[in-house]
């Protein structure tokens, strides 16, 4: 509840209120404990707060008890004790609702959130697929040769083209990127298969989700709380938190620098953060350690929800300045520590030993430290949290189904939309390349066919030619034959005549030359 301007989260023992300072709420913060100690309870009467002031917040729905906020909250003898104990009446407290907004990775329990492969980025993207240290840095070339072509990666689909064509062209793409082994690029092929079986085709796509639709408030200046439904992402604990640390980074680039401000401009809740934290490769350890520390200044305040607070990288829990820390129970050796460390995380209370107290906590009760003013953590107090104003617990699916169709960003995201993207440029790109082969190929029989019909036509004039040739050959000859008929017969009867006249003369006293020669000069006569 807000109260002269503060967050009033809780009362000590004595009843003195206990303030988280807006200033200070983008400083981060932690809400750590056992099983059923309190701790959503803790993280909705902050979100509640938050949206008083008119700061919107993301919260993540492990179990669906946070989606009660869009109801308003029920009376029982226990929170009436509650209203008594800490006299909210007098401070305007009522069983209300808060303007809320759901979402879903799946689409089913809410708005469909989506966001494109590109978006996600070679590096979470790897997370999520669990590749090696080879197939993540495959997958990064990968990523930049699609950058430098133009080709868009917004789905799985665009993804898988786009490694088929790596894959089938991999000695085009060495001389550049070195060699790509296909076996690699299969093993890759197989995690996005395996990622789509698992709804990742639902979630990685467009519309994606333009993370200023998160930032607004509603008419009445209440700041809107997002709810992301993680009931069945829990399952798939990579794909959870790959997908906040995504949201955050999103939110990173997104957002101005602007410094610290008198309240923040959104507020991220991180339940079940260990999931966070597991199994993370050092490289996006770092990440995220580096974006808490700078996100700040953008007014941001990140607060993570966890059952022990080691489960919280060192690095980043030295940044959280606001820290409520439910019941832990210390039944072994290990279980002590952890309670040690918490309370050791506290600055110390001279008044009891925070390590007692952590164990001894009732459920709604804590121990907590806030920044203040001068940003130094304040002297731990052992406090009671108030009771949230809208309902504890779950709703019905028609409550939730209602509200789904009612958010006025529902039909910004409700439908999938296919735009031309790698896939279907690259399909063109192989289609065109077939065309070319086939248009090669044809043109190759086409120059085939004429070289063989000009050597056809060459030979059938050859041919032509022969026959004319012997035709006229038949003709001279004939004609020859004709004439050297004429003539031998001409020349005959002429020299058969003149052979008998002058035969008859010469005959008696010529020689055979002679007579030779008198023939022949008759007959050229
Ligand atoms: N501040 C509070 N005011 C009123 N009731 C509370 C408060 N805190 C906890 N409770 C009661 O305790 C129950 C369990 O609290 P809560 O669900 O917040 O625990 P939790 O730590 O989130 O548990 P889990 O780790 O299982 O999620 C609540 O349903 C509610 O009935
Ligand atoms: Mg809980």
């Amino acid at each position: 509840m807000l109260r002269e301007g503060k967050i009033w989260i809780a009362n000590t023992e004595g009843g003195t209120p206990v303030y988280m300072l807006p200033k200070m709420s983008n400083r981060h913060g932690l809400i750590a404990g056992a099983t059923g100690t309190g701790k959503t309870v803790t993280l909705k009467v902050l979100a509640e707060s938050f949206s008083d002031m008119g700061v919107p917040v993301f919260l993540a729905d492990v179990k669906g008890d946070i989606a009660g906020m869009l109801e308003a909250g029920v009376d029982s003898e226990n929170m009436q004790e509650r209203i008594k104990r800490f006299g909210l009446s007098e401070h305007g407290f009522e069983y209300r609702n808060y303007p809320t907004t759901l979402w879903d990775l799946y689409g089913k329990n809410g708005i469909q959130v989506r966001t494109s492969i590109s978006d996600m980025g070679p590096l979470l993207l790897s997370r999520i697929l669990g590749l090696n240290d080879t197939q993540s840095s495959i997958l990064t070339i990968a990523f930049k040769i699609a950058d430098e072509n133009g080709w868009f990666l917004y789905d799985t689909k665009d993804l898988k083209a786009l490694l088929n064509e790596i894959s089938e062209n991999n000695k085009d793409y060495a001389a550049e990127y070195g060699n790509i082994a296909k076996q690699s690029v299969g093993a890759i092929l197989r995690a996005v298969v395996a990622l789509e079986l698992e709804g990742g085709e639902q979630f990685f796509g467009m519309p994606e989700l333009d993370i200023r639709d998160w930032l607004t408030t509603d008419t009445d200046g209440r700041g809107m709380i997002h709810i992301l439904d993680s009931q069945s992402l829990i399952n798939n604990g990579t794909l959870y938190s790959t997908f906040l640390l995504w949201l955050l980074s999103e939110l990173f680039e997104t957002m101005p620098e602007v410094g610290d401000l008198e309240k923040p401009k959104m507020v991220f809740f991180f339940d079940e953060a260990h999931l966070l934290f597991k199994d993370t490769p050092k490289a996006l350890l770092d990440k995220i350690e580096q974006v808490v520390k700078l996100i700040r200044s953008k007014g941001i305040g990140i607060y993570f929800i966890t059952q022990n607070p080691r489960d919280i990288p060192d690095g980043v829990l030295a940044q959280l300045g606001n820290k409520i820390q439910h019941a832990l129970h210390a039944y072994t050796p290990s279980d002590q520590k952890a309670v040690k460390a918490a309370a050791d995380s506290f600055r110390e209370n001279p008044a009891f030993k925070t390590a007692d107290v952590i164990e001894a906590l009732g459920t709604g009760e804590a121990v907590a430290s806030f920044l203040q003013e001068d940003g130094t953590p304040s002297i731990v107090e052992k406090v009671f949290i108030l009771p949230p104003q809208s309902k504890m617990g779950g709703i019905d699916d028609a409550v939730r189904q209602n509200a789904i169709k009612s958010s006025n960003l529902y039909s910004k995201y409700a439908v999938a939309v296919d735009p031309d993207s790698a896939y279907e440029m690259l399909d063109r790109k192989n289609q065109e390349e077939e065309a070319a082969e086939e248009r090669a190929k044809a043109d190759e029989a086409a120059a085939k066919q004429q070289a063989k019909d000009e050597a056809a036509a060459k030979k059938a004039a050859q041919k032509e030619a022969e026959k004319e040739f012997n035709r006229r050959k038949r003709a001279a000859k004939s004609v020859g034959t004709t004439v050297a008929g004429t003539v031998g017969r001409e020349v005959g009867k002429k020299v058969g005549k003149q052979l008998g006249g002058k035969f008859g003369q010469t005959l008696g006293g010529n020689t055979g030359a002679q007579l030779f020669r008198g023939l022949l000069n008759t007959l050229l006569k």
